[in-house]
């Protein structure tokens, strides 16, 4: 097992110390390159396909350690992680998701159904009056997945060599959900910076439904599962994936006025 990646009070004291004058502003003029931090987002992309070497054990410690900087409401530090790197639980994970996932597709999935059939009516009327009822993890989007998963045409896990579980702490202050997202965004930019590929797993939390496995995890009051993410090295560039973004209004209020940009 690799030595702890954890930053002493020294440690943190020289980082301050490298980064020279904190009261120095350094200007920026309009149209610079992209920066490396920058241009790190920019490259990122979701990763699916991975090689099966295994990660080495310190990187991943590495990125817990970015994560555990996150910021949190409160500093409340409302998460745990679970590194789940055997291949046979992971494989156990995937299964049982599938199964779960076997058996909700036919009640929620109207697209199997033929045009004009009454299932079909049926079960589109169903899966809108259940969205109806939770707008986020009823969302038609991952409802089409679903069939996918239980087809066995998309893996949850992407056969990935290494899995974190997020753990959020339902304890914590505000909305600790937030503070999981921030975390998992620190874990994923510190491992795109280590040449590691990454996805978030939202279908992670189905795992919570399996009382034995959440129990193996420590996902049990105040914990439960909250996302997941996958980690190992890529096939191919993962930043050639062009996945589109949607340029959004932005308001923006100064003197007095308010500006409109996309
Ligand atoms: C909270 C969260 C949950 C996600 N869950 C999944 C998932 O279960 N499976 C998956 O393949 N991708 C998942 N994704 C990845 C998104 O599909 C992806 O980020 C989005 O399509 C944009 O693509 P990009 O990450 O390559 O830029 C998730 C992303 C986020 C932020």
């Amino acid at each position: 097992m690799a030595r702890s990646n954890a930053l002493e009070a020294e440690d943190l004291e020289q980082l301050e110390q490298n980064s020279g004058s904190a009261s120095a502003i350094r200007e920026t003029p309009p149209g610079a390159d992209w920066n490396p931090i920058e241009e790190a987002f920019l490259r990122r992309r979701s990763v699916r396909k991975y090689k099966t070497r295994q990660v080495p054990a310190h990187l991943i410690r590495r990125m817990l350690e970015i994560g555990r900087f996150a910021p949190s409401q409160g500093n409340s530090q409302a998460w745990k992680f679970v590194v789940v790197r055997d291949k046979k639980l992971i494989e156990r994970m995937e299964q049982y998701c599938v199964d779960e996932f076997k058996k909700m597709s036919p009640a929620l999935d109207y697209t199997l159904y033929p045009q004009g059939s009454l299932r079909r009516w049926f079960t589109r009327l169903k899966a809108r009056l259940l969205n109806r009822l939770d707008h986020n993890m009823l969302h038609p989007v991952p409802m089409t997945v679903l069939t996918s998963i239980a087809e066995g045409r998309f893996a949850v896990f992407h056969k990935a060599p290494t899995v974190i579980l997020l753990l959020v702490d339902r304890r914590g202050v505000g909305c600790p959900e937030i503070d999981i997202g921030i975390v998992g965004t620190n874990i994923v930019m510190a491992a795109q910076s280590l040449g590691l590929g990454t996805c978030w797993i939202g279908f992670s939390k189905f795992l919570n439904k399996n009382k034995e496995m959440a129990a193996q995890f420590g996902a049990e009051w105040p914990y439960e599962i909250s996302e997941a993410i996958t980690v190992g090295y890529p096939i191919g560039d993962p930043a050639q994936n062009h996945i589109s973004r949607q340029t959004h209004e932005i308001a923006w209020w100064e003197d007095g006025q308010k500006e409109v940009f996309y």
